[in-house]
């Protein structure tokens, strides 16, 4: 029986690549000089996608009309209209579960590293200082009886919960619906959850829904001592509004380890003291990243030897 063709139209770990040639024809635009001619040349065939950050909606896959299955690298998908893949009876997956504690324990570290300035107070002894100048300044914030406030208390949020009581910390949520079996405080709004809290843990998913949520008003709420951790989405935060109110004084800190426009981190943010930037490095750890990278093989094996996803997505 001849292979099913799959279609990868960005680079994606070895793990993902080997493990789908083992089984499939693997077709990849980013390695031929013609990469729009190769797509259209193949394009009837393609049954599977192994998606990398490419958006696919029903633009894209009006050139692909026999695709059953979009698994997707990252257990955010805001990169997929999953409406418009389930009009055309396309699964979507994600990967999920595989990254829950790594991405937790960044979450955490991003906290820890903004409250104590712990990236400023590394380069402090870096470049010298600690010698020329003397201590590194004490800092005006700290983790010790915060309460932080989750948005989003999926698997990642609880895993985060989780450590955050570890350290101490009260810990209430705000997400599109109060979950039974959680005793945390739950707040029926954003701003509610701002009011009550003077930590921000943001780790909503992307898309129109989420959209710009974390603006002025949300900041204002934090308070002067508020610290906006965001291990989720860039679009869920206003930027702009952000920086302004980090100017201004209005919040005391942020961490970040995801920005609206990837790769692209706005001056305005690079310039300011008391935030600290990660470049979306959540779980990118070689172990977190390969297990997800099984995923997708996974999802992509099973739907076409069983009819069944491992992790598919709500449709
Ligand atoms: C990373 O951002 C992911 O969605 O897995």
């Amino acid at each position: 029986m001849s292979k099913v063709d799959i279609l990868m139209p960005r680079a994606m770990l070895p793990v993902v690549m080997r493990g789908l040639e083992e089984k499939f024809t693997v077709h990849k635009p980013f390695e031929a000089a013609d990469p729009d001619g190769l797509m259209a040349e193949v394009a009837d065939r393609i049954r599977g996608i192994a998606v990398l950050g490419t958006r696919i909606d029903a633009e894209f896959l009006v050139k692909f009309p026999n695709v059953e299955i979009a698994s997707n690298f990252g257990v955010g998908y805001d990169n997929i209209n999953v409406a418009d893949c389930s009009a055309k009876n396309i699964v979507v997956t994600n990967t999920p579960d595989v990254l829950t504690e790594e991405v937790a324990d960044t979450a955490l570290g991003l906290l820890i590293m903004t409250a104590r300035e712990l990236s400023a107070a590394e380069k402090w002894l870096r470049d010298g200082k600690w010698e020329s100048k003397g201590p590194y300044p004490l800092t005006g914030a700290t983790l010790v009886g915060r309460t932080l406030g989750i948005f989003g208390l999926g698997r990642i949020g609880k895993a985060i919960a989780k450590r955050a009581e570890a350290f101490g910390l009260k810990v209430h949520y705000y997400g599109r619906t109060r979950q039974a079996d959680v005793a945390y405080p739950y707040h029926d709004s954003l701003l509610g959850l701002a009011d009550a809290c003077d930590t921000l843990m943001v780790v909503a998913p992307g898309g129109p829904e989420t959209h710009h949520a974390v603006n002025s008003e949300v900041l204002a709420a934090l308070g002067s001592n508020g610290i906006l951790i965001n291990i989720g989405r860039g679009t869920v935060v206003d930027e702009a509004a952000l920086i302004e109110a980090l100017e201004k004084r209005v919040i005391y800190g942020a961490g970040l380890d995801v920005f609206e426009d990837e790769p692209h981190v706005p001056a305005g943010l690079m310039a300011l003291d008391r935030v600290t930037l990660l470049p979306h490095v959540g779980s990118a750890s070689v172990q977190t990243r390969d297990a997800m990278g099984q995923l997708v093989v996974d999802n992509l094996t099973s739907w076409f030897e069983t009819g069944k996803a491992v992790t598919p997505v709500p449709g």
